[in-house]
Protein backbone atom coordinates (compact mmCIF):
# COMPACT_ATOMS: atom_id res chain seq x y z
CA UNK A 1 0.00 0.00 0.00
CA UNK A 2 1.39 3.43 -0.65
CA UNK A 3 0.26 7.14 -0.88
CA UNK A 4 0.18 9.50 -2.87
CA UNK A 5 1.87 12.73 -1.69
CA UNK A 6 1.48 15.81 -4.07
CA UNK A 7 2.71 19.81 -3.79
CA UNK A 8 0.37 21.22 -5.75
CA UNK A 9 0.70 24.63 -7.68
CA UNK A 10 2.73 23.37 -10.61
CA UNK A 11 1.48 24.10 -13.76
CA UNK A 12 1.55 21.17 -16.13
CA UNK A 13 3.25 21.21 -19.22
CA UNK A 14 4.26 19.20 -21.89
CA UNK A 15 3.07 16.42 -23.86
CA UNK A 16 1.93 12.60 -23.01
CA UNK A 17 0.58 9.77 -24.43
CA UNK A 18 -2.78 7.63 -23.18
CA UNK A 19 -2.53 3.67 -22.92
CA UNK A 20 -5.18 1.19 -23.93
CA UNK A 21 -8.48 1.27 -22.34
CA UNK A 22 -9.83 -0.67 -19.42
CA UNK A 23 -13.15 -0.63 -20.30
CA UNK A 24 -12.53 -2.20 -23.82
CA UNK A 25 -9.88 -4.89 -22.85
CA UNK A 26 -11.93 -6.41 -20.15
CA UNK A 27 -14.90 -7.51 -22.38
CA UNK A 28 -12.28 -8.29 -25.05
CA UNK A 29 -9.66 -10.53 -22.81
CA UNK A 30 -13.69 -11.87 -21.66
CA UNK A 31 -14.45 -12.59 -25.85
CA UNK A 32 -11.15 -14.73 -26.09
CA UNK A 33 -12.56 -17.81 -24.38
CA UNK A 34 -15.05 -17.80 -27.31
CA UNK A 35 -12.05 -18.63 -29.34
CA UNK A 36 -10.94 -22.08 -30.14
CA UNK A 37 -7.69 -20.95 -31.04
CA UNK A 38 -5.32 -18.13 -29.84
CA UNK A 39 -6.01 -14.24 -29.64
CA UNK A 40 -3.39 -11.63 -29.54
CA UNK A 41 -4.40 -8.35 -27.71
CA UNK A 42 -2.38 -5.19 -28.44
CA UNK A 43 -2.56 -1.77 -25.64
CA UNK A 44 -2.99 -3.73 -22.56
CA UNK A 45 -2.63 -1.58 -19.50
CA UNK A 46 -1.06 -2.92 -16.38
CA UNK A 47 -4.24 -2.87 -14.40
CA UNK A 48 -5.18 -5.39 -11.08
CA UNK A 49 -8.82 -6.05 -13.09
CA UNK A 50 -6.81 -7.35 -16.63
CA UNK A 51 -4.74 -9.09 -14.30
CA UNK A 52 -7.67 -10.57 -12.60
CA UNK A 53 -9.26 -11.47 -16.06
CA UNK A 54 -5.98 -12.71 -16.79
CA UNK A 55 -6.32 -14.94 -13.87
CA UNK A 56 -10.11 -16.00 -14.54
CA UNK A 57 -9.05 -17.01 -17.85
CA UNK A 58 -6.80 -19.35 -16.86
CA UNK A 59 -9.32 -21.26 -13.66
CA UNK A 60 -11.42 -21.70 -17.11
CA UNK A 61 -8.43 -23.96 -19.03
CA UNK A 62 -6.72 -21.05 -20.96
CA UNK A 63 -3.07 -20.65 -21.07
CA UNK A 64 -1.94 -16.78 -20.73
CA UNK A 65 1.18 -14.92 -21.27
CA UNK A 66 2.07 -11.20 -20.93
CA UNK A 67 4.69 -9.52 -22.97
CA UNK A 68 5.08 -5.84 -22.37
CA UNK A 69 1.72 -4.19 -23.57
CA UNK A 70 0.78 -7.61 -25.56
CA UNK A 71 -1.43 -10.04 -23.93
CA UNK A 72 -1.90 -14.03 -25.84
CA UNK A 73 -4.65 -16.22 -24.64
CA UNK A 74 -5.00 -19.34 -25.93
CA UNK A 75 -8.03 -20.71 -25.47
CA UNK A 76 -8.27 -24.47 -27.41
CA UNK A 77 -7.48 -25.69 -23.94
CA UNK A 78 -10.76 -24.50 -21.90
CA UNK A 79 -11.68 -27.06 -19.97
CA UNK A 80 -13.68 -25.02 -16.87
CA UNK A 81 -16.99 -22.98 -16.61
CA UNK A 82 -17.30 -22.07 -12.93
CA UNK A 83 -16.12 -19.16 -12.06
CA UNK A 84 -14.65 -18.91 -8.00
CA UNK A 85 -16.78 -16.83 -5.71
CA UNK A 86 -12.59 -15.15 -4.85
CA UNK A 87 -12.38 -14.20 -8.31
CA UNK A 88 -15.49 -13.09 -9.44
CA UNK A 89 -15.77 -10.62 -6.26
CA UNK A 90 -12.55 -8.86 -7.16
CA UNK A 91 -13.59 -7.52 -9.88
CA UNK A 92 -17.47 -6.65 -10.52
CA UNK A 93 -16.86 -6.79 -14.45
CA UNK A 94 -16.31 -10.30 -14.07
CA UNK A 95 -20.06 -10.98 -14.72
CA UNK A 96 -19.11 -10.26 -18.68
CA UNK A 97 -17.55 -13.58 -18.94
CA UNK A 98 -20.93 -14.36 -18.08
CA UNK A 99 -22.19 -14.45 -22.19
CA UNK A 100 -18.99 -15.51 -23.20
CA UNK A 101 -18.28 -18.63 -20.84
CA UNK A 102 -22.06 -19.91 -21.91
CA UNK A 103 -21.66 -19.82 -25.12
CA UNK A 104 -18.28 -22.01 -25.57
CA UNK A 105 -18.99 -24.23 -23.11
CA UNK A 106 -23.01 -24.76 -22.91
CA UNK A 107 -23.37 -23.66 -19.09
CA UNK A 108 -21.74 -21.39 -16.69
CA UNK A 109 -21.87 -21.08 -12.97
CA UNK A 110 -20.49 -17.84 -11.22
CA UNK A 111 -21.15 -15.85 -8.02
CA UNK A 112 -23.78 -12.31 -8.18
CA UNK A 113 -21.18 -9.54 -8.30
CA UNK A 114 -22.74 -7.94 -5.69
CA UNK A 115 -22.66 -3.77 -5.11
CA UNK A 116 -20.13 -2.24 -5.47
CA UNK A 117 -18.64 2.10 -3.96
CA UNK A 118 -20.86 3.70 -6.73
CA UNK A 119 -24.11 1.55 -5.14
CA UNK A 120 -25.71 -1.55 -6.37
CA UNK A 121 -24.98 -2.94 -9.23
CA UNK A 122 -28.06 -5.11 -10.42
CA UNK A 123 -27.56 -7.25 -13.60
CA UNK A 124 -31.21 -7.69 -14.33
CA UNK A 125 -30.72 -6.38 -17.50
CA UNK A 126 -27.58 -9.09 -18.38
CA UNK A 127 -30.02 -11.76 -17.37
CA UNK A 128 -33.22 -10.58 -19.03
CA UNK A 129 -31.58 -10.30 -22.51
CA UNK A 130 -29.74 -13.60 -22.04
CA UNK A 131 -32.90 -15.65 -21.37
CA UNK A 132 -34.22 -13.64 -24.82
CA UNK A 133 -31.73 -15.66 -26.90
CA UNK A 134 -32.66 -18.91 -25.38
CA UNK A 135 -30.27 -18.90 -22.20
CA UNK A 136 -31.63 -20.09 -19.27
CA UNK A 137 -30.16 -18.78 -15.96
CA UNK A 138 -31.14 -18.93 -12.46
CA UNK A 139 -30.20 -17.16 -9.50
CA UNK A 140 -29.36 -18.64 -6.39
CA UNK A 141 -28.16 -17.90 -3.13
CA UNK A 142 -25.89 -15.13 -4.69
CA UNK A 143 -25.05 -17.71 -7.78
CA UNK A 144 -25.92 -17.26 -11.61
CA UNK A 145 -26.24 -20.38 -13.32
CA UNK A 146 -26.40 -20.58 -17.35
CA UNK A 147 -27.15 -22.83 -19.25
CA UNK A 148 -28.04 -23.18 -23.24
CA UNK A 149 -31.50 -24.09 -24.25
CA UNK A 150 -33.43 -23.10 -27.47
CA UNK A 151 -30.32 -21.16 -28.12
CA UNK A 152 -31.53 -19.32 -31.24
CA UNK A 153 -31.14 -15.43 -30.67
CA UNK A 154 -34.19 -12.99 -30.81
CA UNK A 155 -35.08 -10.27 -30.48
CA UNK A 156 -34.32 -7.81 -27.69
CA UNK A 157 -34.74 -4.57 -25.93
CA UNK A 158 -32.69 -2.95 -22.71
CA UNK A 159 -35.25 -1.13 -20.79
CA UNK A 160 -31.88 0.99 -20.10
CA UNK A 161 -28.47 0.81 -22.54
CA UNK A 162 -26.69 -0.92 -19.99
CA UNK A 163 -22.76 -1.06 -21.48
CA UNK A 164 -21.87 -4.40 -19.45
CA UNK A 165 -25.60 -5.85 -20.80
CA UNK A 166 -25.01 -4.75 -24.17
CA UNK A 167 -21.34 -6.37 -24.21
CA UNK A 168 -22.80 -9.78 -22.44
CA UNK A 169 -25.47 -10.60 -24.97
CA UNK A 170 -22.96 -9.67 -27.87
CA UNK A 171 -20.67 -12.58 -26.71
CA UNK A 172 -23.61 -14.96 -26.15
CA UNK A 173 -25.69 -13.73 -29.37
CA UNK A 174 -22.25 -14.65 -31.66
CA UNK A 175 -22.87 -18.69 -31.03
CA UNK A 176 -26.48 -18.94 -31.37
CA UNK A 177 -28.20 -20.35 -34.36
CA UNK A 178 -30.10 -17.78 -35.68
CA UNK A 179 -30.46 -13.48 -35.69
CA UNK A 180 -30.38 -11.76 -32.28
CA UNK A 181 -31.54 -7.97 -32.90
CA UNK A 182 -30.41 -5.92 -29.91
CA UNK A 183 -32.82 -2.17 -29.54
CA UNK A 184 -31.76 0.16 -27.08
CA UNK A 185 -28.36 -1.02 -26.83
CA UNK A 186 -25.15 0.92 -25.41
CA UNK A 187 -23.47 2.99 -27.85
CA UNK A 188 -20.38 3.41 -26.33
CA UNK A 189 -17.02 3.34 -28.02
CA UNK A 190 -15.72 0.32 -26.09
CA UNK A 191 -19.13 -1.81 -27.70
CA UNK A 192 -17.63 -0.87 -31.26
CA UNK A 193 -14.15 -1.83 -30.14
CA UNK A 194 -15.92 -5.44 -28.88
CA UNK A 195 -17.72 -5.69 -32.25
CA UNK A 196 -14.08 -5.09 -34.59
CA UNK A 197 -12.90 -7.70 -31.87
CA UNK A 198 -15.45 -10.45 -32.66
CA UNK A 199 -15.53 -9.92 -36.39
CA UNK A 200 -12.03 -10.80 -36.61
CA UNK A 201 -12.73 -13.81 -34.67
CA UNK A 202 -15.34 -14.63 -37.77
CA UNK A 203 -18.50 -13.30 -35.91
CA UNK A 204 -21.12 -11.59 -37.86
CA UNK A 205 -22.46 -8.13 -36.08
CA UNK A 206 -23.14 -4.81 -37.29
CA UNK A 207 -24.35 -1.53 -35.77
CA UNK A 208 -22.53 -1.22 -32.89
CA UNK A 209 -22.06 2.56 -31.97
CA UNK A 210 -25.94 2.87 -32.95
CA UNK A 211 -29.10 1.71 -30.73
CA UNK A 212 -29.60 -1.33 -32.87
CA UNK A 213 -26.71 -3.93 -32.78
CA UNK A 214 -27.45 -7.33 -35.24
CA UNK A 215 -25.97 -10.38 -34.94
CA UNK A 216 -26.51 -13.11 -37.09
CA UNK A 217 -24.85 -16.56 -34.92
CA UNK A 218 -21.37 -18.45 -36.65
CA UNK A 219 -20.99 -21.83 -35.20
CA UNK A 220 -17.46 -21.09 -34.65
CA UNK A 221 -14.93 -18.57 -33.66
CA UNK A 222 -11.56 -18.45 -33.75
CA UNK A 223 -8.50 -16.71 -32.71
CA UNK A 224 -7.80 -12.95 -33.27
CA UNK A 225 -4.89 -9.49 -32.99
CA UNK A 226 -6.24 -6.84 -31.93
CA UNK A 227 -4.83 -3.63 -30.45
CA UNK A 228 -7.47 -2.09 -28.28
CA UNK A 229 -8.67 1.66 -28.28
CA UNK A 230 -6.90 4.02 -26.16
CA UNK A 231 -8.66 4.66 -22.66
CA UNK A 232 -11.10 7.60 -23.42
CA UNK A 233 -11.29 8.16 -19.45
CA UNK A 234 -7.71 8.14 -18.80
CA UNK A 235 -7.46 11.07 -21.63
CA UNK A 236 -10.10 13.04 -20.05
CA UNK A 237 -8.18 12.73 -16.49
CA UNK A 238 -4.88 14.28 -18.12
CA UNK A 239 -6.77 17.07 -19.87
CA UNK A 240 -8.76 17.87 -16.57
CA UNK A 241 -5.13 17.86 -14.92
CA UNK A 242 -3.89 20.08 -17.26
CA UNK A 243 -7.02 22.14 -17.14
CA UNK A 244 -6.97 22.51 -13.26
CA UNK A 245 -3.36 23.27 -13.43
CA UNK A 246 -4.13 26.30 -15.83
CA UNK A 247 -1.52 24.34 -18.35
CA UNK A 248 -0.98 23.97 -21.38
CA UNK A 249 -0.40 19.89 -22.17
CA UNK A 250 -0.35 17.90 -25.59
CA UNK A 251 -2.26 14.17 -25.04
CA UNK A 252 -0.94 11.72 -28.04
CA UNK A 253 -2.39 8.38 -29.15
CA UNK A 254 -5.96 10.04 -27.99
CA UNK A 255 -9.46 9.48 -29.97
CA UNK A 256 -10.97 12.82 -29.83
CA UNK A 257 -14.00 11.94 -31.56
CA UNK A 258 -14.50 9.58 -28.14
CA UNK A 259 -14.32 12.42 -25.75
CA UNK A 260 -16.46 15.13 -27.72
CA UNK A 261 -18.87 15.72 -24.39
CA UNK A 262 -15.73 15.99 -22.35
CA UNK A 263 -14.06 18.43 -24.97
CA UNK A 264 -17.36 20.28 -25.25
CA UNK A 265 -17.40 20.63 -21.11
CA UNK A 266 -13.48 21.88 -21.12
CA UNK A 267 -14.34 24.20 -23.51
CA UNK A 268 -17.50 26.32 -21.35
CA UNK A 269 -15.19 26.15 -19.30
CA UNK A 270 -12.99 27.75 -20.89
CA UNK A 271 -10.12 26.24 -22.15
CA UNK A 272 -8.88 26.41 -25.13
CA UNK A 273 -8.35 22.81 -27.47
CA UNK A 274 -7.21 22.34 -30.64
CA UNK A 275 -7.69 18.89 -32.08
CA UNK A 276 -5.47 16.91 -34.66
CA UNK A 277 -5.42 13.70 -36.14
CA UNK A 278 -4.62 11.50 -32.89
CA UNK A 279 -3.63 14.56 -30.42
CA UNK A 280 -5.24 17.13 -28.58
CA UNK A 281 -3.64 20.34 -27.29
CA UNK A 282 -5.04 22.10 -24.38
CA UNK A 283 -4.34 25.29 -22.60
CA UNK A 284 -5.86 26.92 -19.97
CA UNK A 285 -5.95 29.78 -17.42
CA UNK A 286 -6.02 29.47 -13.52
CA UNK A 287 -9.75 30.23 -13.44
CA UNK A 288 -12.31 27.91 -15.37
CA UNK A 289 -15.75 29.08 -16.31
CA UNK A 290 -18.56 27.88 -14.40
CA UNK A 291 -21.08 25.21 -16.49
CA UNK A 292 -24.85 26.21 -15.60
CA UNK A 293 -26.03 22.53 -15.81
CA UNK A 294 -23.20 19.21 -16.37
CA UNK A 295 -25.39 16.20 -17.26
CA UNK A 296 -24.06 12.74 -16.94
CA UNK A 297 -25.98 10.48 -19.74
CA UNK A 298 -25.14 7.20 -21.75
CA UNK A 299 -22.38 8.07 -24.76
CA UNK A 300 -22.37 10.32 -26.27
CA UNK A 301 -23.68 12.13 -23.96
CA UNK A 302 -21.15 13.65 -20.97
CA UNK A 303 -19.28 10.39 -19.51
CA UNK A 304 -20.47 9.73 -15.57
CA UNK A 305 -16.83 8.33 -15.08
CA UNK A 306 -15.76 11.59 -15.60
CA UNK A 307 -18.21 13.39 -13.85
CA UNK A 308 -15.80 13.89 -11.05
CA UNK A 309 -12.80 15.11 -12.35
CA UNK A 310 -14.85 17.77 -14.00
CA UNK A 311 -15.95 18.42 -9.99
CA UNK A 312 -12.74 19.34 -9.05
CA UNK A 313 -12.10 21.30 -11.98
CA UNK A 314 -15.25 23.62 -11.58
CA UNK A 315 -14.39 23.87 -7.67
CA UNK A 316 -11.96 26.73 -8.65
CA UNK A 317 -14.46 27.67 -11.17
CA UNK A 318 -15.00 32.19 -10.93
CA UNK A 319 -19.03 31.12 -10.49
CA UNK A 320 -21.93 28.17 -9.66
CA UNK A 321 -22.01 25.31 -11.76
CA UNK A 322 -24.39 22.09 -11.07
CA UNK A 323 -23.79 18.73 -12.12
CA UNK A 324 -26.45 15.81 -12.08
CA UNK A 325 -25.60 12.43 -12.04
CA UNK A 326 -28.16 10.63 -13.65
CA UNK A 327 -26.17 7.18 -13.75
CA UNK A 328 -25.38 5.90 -10.52
CA UNK A 329 -26.39 6.74 -7.62
CA UNK A 330 -24.03 7.19 -5.25
CA UNK A 331 -21.28 8.83 -7.26
CA UNK A 332 -20.65 11.92 -5.24
CA UNK A 333 -18.07 10.25 -2.37
CA UNK A 334 -15.20 12.64 -3.60
CA UNK A 335 -17.28 15.98 -2.90
CA UNK A 336 -16.47 15.29 0.85
CA UNK A 337 -12.86 15.18 0.11
CA UNK A 338 -13.08 17.68 -1.57
CA UNK A 339 -14.81 20.85 0.88
CA UNK A 340 -11.80 18.98 3.19
CA UNK A 341 -9.51 20.79 0.81
CA UNK A 342 -11.66 24.13 0.38
CA UNK A 343 -13.92 23.28 -2.20
CA UNK A 344 -17.74 25.06 -1.77
CA UNK A 345 -20.39 21.67 -3.17
CA UNK A 346 -23.32 20.67 -1.91
CA UNK A 347 -25.12 17.62 -2.75
CA UNK A 348 -28.38 16.95 -3.08
CA UNK A 349 -30.30 13.37 -4.25
CA UNK A 350 -28.70 13.74 -8.13
CA UNK A 351 -27.31 17.41 -8.11
CA UNK A 352 -23.86 18.66 -6.86
CA UNK A 353 -24.08 22.84 -6.39
CA UNK A 354 -20.09 23.31 -6.88
CA UNK A 355 -19.50 27.18 -5.67
CA UNK A 356 -16.17 28.27 -7.01
CA UNK A 357 -13.62 29.21 -5.06
CA UNK A 358 -10.32 30.71 -5.99
CA UNK A 359 -8.06 28.24 -4.09
CA UNK A 360 -7.53 25.13 -2.81
CA UNK A 361 -5.57 24.12 -0.11
CA UNK A 362 -3.64 20.81 0.28
CA UNK A 363 -5.19 17.89 2.94
CA UNK A 364 -5.17 14.80 3.87
CA UNK A 365 -7.97 12.60 2.02
CA UNK A 366 -9.05 9.30 1.15
CA UNK A 367 -10.12 7.99 -1.94
CA UNK A 368 -13.18 5.83 -1.73
CA UNK A 369 -13.54 4.88 -5.95
CA UNK A 370 -11.52 5.17 -8.98
CA UNK A 371 -12.29 8.56 -10.43
CA UNK A 372 -13.29 10.47 -7.08
CA UNK A 373 -9.98 9.07 -6.31
CA UNK A 374 -8.06 10.61 -9.41
CA UNK A 375 -10.44 14.05 -8.95
CA UNK A 376 -8.56 14.33 -5.26
CA UNK A 377 -5.45 14.02 -7.21
CA UNK A 378 -6.43 16.72 -10.01
CA UNK A 379 -7.34 18.76 -6.85
CA UNK A 380 -3.76 17.83 -5.34
CA UNK A 381 -1.99 19.37 -8.16
CA UNK A 382 -3.86 22.55 -7.91
CA UNK A 383 -3.93 23.11 -3.94
CA UNK A 384 -1.70 25.32 -2.14
CA UNK A 385 0.52 22.94 -0.12
CA UNK A 386 1.02 19.70 0.12
CA UNK A 387 -2.07 16.48 -0.24
CA UNK A 388 -1.63 13.20 0.82
CA UNK A 389 -4.25 10.77 -1.47
CA UNK A 390 -4.89 7.53 0.62
CA UNK A 391 -6.90 4.73 -1.09
CA UNK A 392 -4.75 4.43 -4.03
CA UNK A 393 -5.34 0.58 -4.55
CA UNK A 394 -8.81 2.36 -6.05
CA UNK A 395 -6.94 4.78 -8.58
CA UNK A 396 -4.68 1.90 -9.45
CA UNK A 397 -7.46 0.24 -11.18
CA UNK A 398 -8.08 2.64 -14.27
CA UNK A 399 -4.62 3.80 -14.43
CA UNK A 400 -1.46 2.07 -15.31
CA UNK A 401 1.34 5.21 -14.96
CA UNK A 402 -0.40 8.09 -13.57
CA UNK A 403 1.91 9.49 -11.48
CA UNK A 404 4.75 9.20 -13.77
CA UNK A 405 2.77 10.85 -16.52
CA UNK A 406 2.01 13.58 -14.06
CA UNK A 407 5.36 13.50 -13.26
CA UNK A 408 6.71 13.87 -17.14
CA UNK A 409 4.34 17.16 -16.90
CA UNK A 410 5.80 18.96 -14.19
CA UNK A 411 3.99 18.40 -11.33
CA UNK A 412 5.27 17.30 -7.85
CA UNK A 413 3.71 14.41 -7.33
CA UNK A 414 5.22 10.94 -5.55
CA UNK A 415 4.18 7.51 -4.14
CA UNK A 416 5.32 7.12 -0.59
CA UNK A 417 5.04 3.83 0.40
C1 LIG B 1 -19.59 0.34 -17.52
C2 LIG B 1 -18.18 0.78 -17.22
C3 LIG B 1 -18.17 1.87 -16.14
C4 LIG B 1 -19.12 3.01 -16.51
C5 LIG B 1 -20.50 2.47 -16.87
C6 LIG B 1 -21.44 3.53 -17.39
C7 LIG B 1 -16.87 -1.21 -17.65
C8 LIG B 1 -16.00 -2.28 -17.10
N1 LIG B 1 -17.39 -0.34 -16.78
O1 LIG B 1 -20.08 -0.27 -16.33
O2 LIG B 1 -16.84 2.36 -16.00
O3 LIG B 1 -19.24 3.89 -15.42
O4 LIG B 1 -20.39 1.46 -17.90
O5 LIG B 1 -20.90 4.17 -18.49
O6 LIG B 1 -17.05 -1.09 -18.85
N2 LIG B 1 -28.01 -1.38 -14.47
C9 LIG B 1 -29.13 -2.04 -14.03
N3 LIG B 1 -29.24 -3.37 -14.33
C10 LIG B 1 -28.31 -4.04 -15.05
C11 LIG B 1 -27.16 -3.36 -15.49
C12 LIG B 1 -27.04 -2.01 -15.19
O7 LIG B 1 -29.99 -1.47 -13.38
O8 LIG B 1 -28.47 -5.26 -15.29
C13 LIG B 1 -27.84 0.07 -14.14
C14 LIG B 1 -26.61 0.29 -13.24
O9 LIG B 1 -26.91 0.08 -11.89
C15 LIG B 1 -26.27 1.73 -13.55
C16 LIG B 1 -26.63 1.87 -15.04
O10 LIG B 1 -27.53 0.79 -15.32
O11 LIG B 1 -27.08 2.59 -12.80
C17 LIG B 1 -25.44 1.80 -15.96
O12 LIG B 1 -24.78 0.55 -15.83
P1 LIG B 1 -23.96 -0.13 -17.02
O13 LIG B 1 -24.08 0.67 -18.25
O14 LIG B 1 -24.37 -1.56 -17.07
O15 LIG B 1 -22.49 -0.03 -16.46
P2 LIG B 1 -21.40 -1.16 -16.37
O16 LIG B 1 -21.41 -1.97 -17.62
O17 LIG B 1 -21.50 -1.85 -15.07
Amino acid sequence: MYNIHITGGRRLCGSTSIHGAKNSVLPILAATVLAEGTSVIKGCPRLNDVDCSLKILEALGCKTKREGDTVTVDASTVAKSTISDALMHKMRSSITFLGAVTARCGEAKMSFPGGCELGPRPIDLHIKALRQIGICVKETCGTVSAKLGDFRGGRVHLDFPSVGATENLMMAAVRCRGETILTNAAKEPEICDLQNFLNKMGAKICGAGTDEIRIIGVPRLSGAMHRVIPDRIVAATYLCAGAITGGDILLRSVEASHIEAVLAALKDAGAVLAVNHDTVRLTASMRPRPINLLRTMPYPGFPTDAQALLTALLSVADGTSVIEETIFENRFKHCSALCRMGADITTRGSLAIIRGVPALSGAKVEACELRGGAALVLAGLRAEGETIVSGTSHIDRGYDTFLEDMQSLGAQIRRIE
